[in-house]
Parts: C-alpha cells; sequence; structure tokens
C-alpha cells in the first residue's frame, strides 16, 4: 500500500532537486488522508506550493481563491463525482493540468479522466517516482503553454497578431474580430483584395481556433476542374469514375473537426453551390458514385477577391449559400488604406530574407520612401515580391531605388525630379544617391574597355572620342588597368 511505498527512509534517500524558477501550486484531492498527506509531502520536497483536501466542496473553495496549476485528483469507485470534478477544473481553469488517480484495475476510469480533460493518471498503488515523473511532466506541460501564451500575448501587442504584421487602425480592428471568431466554429467570409493576406487570415482562424491541432485543408476553387472539386470536397466511393480504384474520403470529412478553406468561393459553379449548400445545412455529404451518406465535421472558411453580394444580384452565386457563409464577414484593407503598415511588414520580409542568405539588408531611406507613396494594387504580396526581388538584385546589404521593380524606379526618379526642381529637402537628402557626370563618364569609359576586353581604339571609337582624350581620361581618372579596376 502507498505507506509502505512512501515511507521516511525513502524521503531520506531523495536525490535533491533543484527547485522550479517560479513554485507551481499543486492541489491534492482525495478523501484517503494517508494518500493525500503522502502526496503533499513528497511534492512539496519536490519544490511545489502544496493544498491538499479530502472534500470536493472544499477543493472548490480553494481553487476559487487560488487557482491551482496542476490538480492531482482521486476519482472514487463507484462514483461520478471525481469524473465531475475533472471536467468542471477543464471547463473553469482550462490552463489547469489535471491528474488522476485511480484504483488498481479502474482503467475505464483513467480513459474517461482523460477524456474529460486530464492530462495524466496514475493507477493506485504507485511508486514515489512514479509520482515525481507524472509531476514533472504536468510541470512542463505547464510552462510550455505558459510560455506559448506568453509569446502569442507578445507578438499581438508588438507587431500584429500570430505571424500577421500590421498595428493600423484597420488591422487592429480586423484583430479584434478574429480572435472573437477564431472561438467559434461558425463559417467565416474573408473577403479582400488580391494580395490582401486572405489566406494568412484564414489560417490563423484555423490556429488559434478551438481545434487548432486538426488538419488545415485549402481547396482552390478557381484554379481546380469542378468534378474534381466535388470528388476532392465530397470524396467518391471505388468505381465511381475511371481510375477511382478504391473508395476515398472528401475533405469535408476528412478534416476531423478541423478547417477547410474555400478559397476563390466565388469561382465555384452554380451546381456545385448547391451542393455545398446542402452539405452545409444538412452536416453530412454524397460521395461521388454512392448511395449513402456521410456525416461532416468541419469548420468552413470561405475566401474570394470578387463581389459576391453583386454576383448574388445577378444571379451568378445562390443568395441562400451566400447567407450561410456570411455569417461572419471581415473585409481585409487594401495596403494602399494602411501605408503605416508599409515600414513593419518591409521591416518584416527584409528579416525572414536576411536570416534565410546569412546577410542582413536595409533599405534606404529613398527607397523605403517611394514604396510608402506607391499605391501596391497586388498588396502585401507585391510589396513581398518587390522587397524579394530587390534583395536579389542589390550589389550590397543597402537596397536602393535601382533595386526595385521599374515602376517604383520610375516613380522614385519622379519625386527625384520634382524635388531638384523646386530645390526642397528632399533634394538634399537624395543627393547621395546621385551620380555626378564625372562618375558617369568613368563608368561608361570602363564598360567601354571591358566590354571590348581591353581594346582601347576600339572602346575610344564606341565612346565617340579620340584615342588621346581616352588616355588623358583614364589617366584623370587614376585607371592604370582597366579590366582590374573596382
Ligand atoms: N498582415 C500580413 N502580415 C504578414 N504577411 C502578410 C500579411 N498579409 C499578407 N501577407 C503575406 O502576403 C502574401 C499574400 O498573402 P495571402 O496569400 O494570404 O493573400 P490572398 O489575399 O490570399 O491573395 P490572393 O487573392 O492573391 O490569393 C503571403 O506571403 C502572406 O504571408
Ligand atoms: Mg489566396
Amino acid at each position: 500500500m502507498l505507506e509502505t511505498v512512501f515511507n521516511t527512509r525513502a524521503m531520506e534517500f531523495m536525490p535533491q532537486l533543484a527547485e522550479p524558477a517560479v513554485r507551481l501550486h499543486l492541489l491534492v484531492v482525495d478523501a484517503d488522508a494517508a494518500v493525500r498527506s503522502a502526496c503533499a509531502e513528497i511534492a512539496a520536497s519536490l519544490g511545489y506550493a502544496v493544498e491538499s483536501t479530502g472534500d470536493l466542496a472544499q477543493a472548490r473553495s480553494l481553487l476559487r481563491g487560488h487557482t491551482a496549476d496542476i490538480l492531482l485528483v482521486n476519482l472514487p469507485a463507484g462514483s461520478n463525482e471525481g469524473l465531475e470534478m475533472v471536467s468542471e477544473v477543464k471547463l473553469l481553469y482550462p490552463e489547469t493540468s489535471v491528474i488522476a488517480m485511480t484504483a488498481t484495475g479502474s482503467v475505464n476510469a483513467a480513459v474517461e479522466a482523460m477524456r474529460c480533460g486530464a492530462s495524466d493518471y496514475l493507477t493506485k498503488p504507485f511508486a514515489m517516482d512514479e509520482l515525481s515523473t507524472v509531476l514533472d511532466r504536468a510541470a512542463q506541460n505547464h510552462s510550455t503553454d505558459t510560455a506559448t501564451r506568453q509569446l502569442r500575448e507578445r507578438l499581438r501587442l508588438s507587431e500584429g497578431l500570430g505571424s500577421m504584421i500590421g498595428r493600423s487602425a484597420e488591422m487592429e480592428k480586423i484583430y479584434r474580430i478574429l480572435s472573437k471568431v477564431a472561438q467559434s466554429t461558425h463559417p467565416v467570409l474573408i473577403l479582400g483584395e488580391s494580395g490582401t493576406g486572405k489566406e494568412l487570415v484564414a489560417r490563423t482562424i484555423h490556429a488559434y481556433g478551438p481545434n487548432g491541432e486538426k488538419p488545415f485543408l485549402p481547396v482552390d476553387c478557381g484554379s481546380i476542374v469542378p468534378t474534381l472539386i466535388e470528388s476532392e470536397l465530397f470524396g467518391y466511393v471505388r468505381g465511381a469514375f475511371t481510375g477511382a480504384n478504391r473508395s476515398k474520403d472528401g475533405l469535408l470529412v476528412s478534416a476531423e473537426g478541423g478547417t477547410v478553406f474555400l478559397d476563390e468561393i466565388g469561382e465555384l459553379s452554380l451546381d456545385l453551390q448547391a451542393k455545398l449548400l446542402r452539405a452545409l445545412q444538412e452536416k453530412e455529404v454524397r460521395p461521388v458514385g454512392a448511395t449513402h451518406r456521410v456525416p461532416i465535421k468541419a469548420r468552413i472558411v470561405a475566401a474570394t477577391n470578387r463581389d459576391l453580394a453583386a454576383m448574388v444580384e445577378k444571379g451568378s452565386f445562390r443568395k441562400d449559400l451566400f447567407y450561410r457563409l456570411n455569417v461572419v464577414n471581415l473585409r481585409l484593407p487594401s495596403l494602399r488604406d494602411r501605408r503605416e503598415d508599409i515600414p513593419l511588414l518591409a521591416a518584416h520580409f527584409l528579416d525572414r530574407i536576411s536570416r534565410e542568405h546569412n546577410r542582413k539588408y536595409t533599405l534606404s531611406d529613398e527607397a523605403l520612401r517611394t514604396m510608402m507613396r506607391h499605391d501596391w494594387p497586388g498588396n502585401v504580396r507585391e510589396l513581398e515580391n518587390a522587397i524579394e526581388r530587390a534583395c536579389a538584385m542589390s550589389s550590397g546589404p543597402l537596397l536602393q531605388l535601382g533595386d526595385l521593380p521599374t515602376q517604383l524606379q520610375q516613380k522614385g526618379l519622379e519625386a527625384r525630379r520634382a524635388a531638384v526642381a523646386t530645390g526642397d529637402g528632399l533634394a538634399a537628402a537624395v543627393a547621395p544617391e546621385l551620380k555626378t557626370l564625372a562618375d558617369l563618364e568613368r563608368e561608361a569609359i570602363l564598360g567601354a574597355i571591358r566590354t571590348l576586353n581591353g581594346d582601347k581604339l576600339q572602346a575610344a571609337k564606341l565612346l565617340g572620342i579620340g584615342k588621346t582624350t581616352l588616355y588623358r581620361k583614364l589617366k584623370e581618372y587614376g585607371i592604370a588597368d582597366p579590366l582590374r579596376e573596382e
């Protein structure tokens, strides 16, 4: 029995464990006073702050006063009280890790406890090191959970939410709706221009939702042929069509409670719209070629850059399906309507590429100013591509106007010209990036000689100057060996 396992001699030889940095609170609930005090004593010697009680009502009041990090609760045979306590604690204090203690042989009770949310169990009688192992495990899970929560919180407060970047009022509004809708499993419709982050939002809703660990399954309704969409979504049975050698579950079934992301939903044919509506209403589907129906368990998140309401007006999108998908909608702002997020997004992409290339890239002031003025019809995706391109084009770690896509370069040059014409402060700011005529002449001479593999006579002809002039210029610019010059 327990007393023999927890003898004082064993206690004396217990290794000295370093105390956890933060003392975790443990609540022991067991009507058996001997078990209770033995567990409490061992846990205290392991560094936990322990409270114990034999009475469930008192346990509840202790939990109300001070939430426990770990609850060690006995499941008395022949009563449901212990299990009820487990469910109740997981509902009221989801962050508390629960360990259930059961009598020998009552594996069912342990399984039931795990189903109710317990993370571990001990079968009586157990040895001291079994107790210390499960406590250790619970403590570790607890600290990982806390760290993850803190990280999420920090991310939310600093740059954005999860992997979403942006601190503009428009994005803050999106985060508020997003963190609310993530908690439910209602359908969500995400609207927004191309590249505004619709898929990223869908993934974030899924990741922050109650089934974040379950699959996230995207289906691109715009690029897959309708017959394939149907068999992808609803599944098929063997022999349903040529090549169907075996039955296959549809994504709405294999999501197992996760999320099916219907991207470009505006492209779905009217026939499939009708089938999808029926599936959502009846919560079951008929696989292609089957006569039976299969229950589905999946959250639907849909996205489109088309104006669905206008499509409903025109009759190309079913009104009833629109209403069903549009229970909650999120309209993502275009990048030009949240320009203040451009530097943050740019820094985020630069960081990522710098890590990948093992080289620290930064944007010149002029390049960033030009980016702030651009309208970004392709939104965040266009910005991401522009930065990737600039990193690939640039010769050094500082990305200049000349490294940006042509359209942006032109905008930047226009701004330069306007600044020079009006003689405002901007001209001074961009001056370091303007080349002098002498620089250009030196580059032209070097370029010509190199192209002609060192033939100075031909180079002079190409440049439209005499041979003597060329030699004079080379001397003037201090170029001894044109092929080796920087
Ligand atoms: N707020 C954001 N923070 C960080 N990255 C973002 C953000 N919004 C979008 N992105 C990035 O921009 C790119 C485009 O995003 P996404 O694919 O989600 O857009 P989309 O609206 O689905 O575009 P499309 O309509 O073209 O399919 C992705 O690489 C995504 O990670
Ligand atoms: Mg997309």
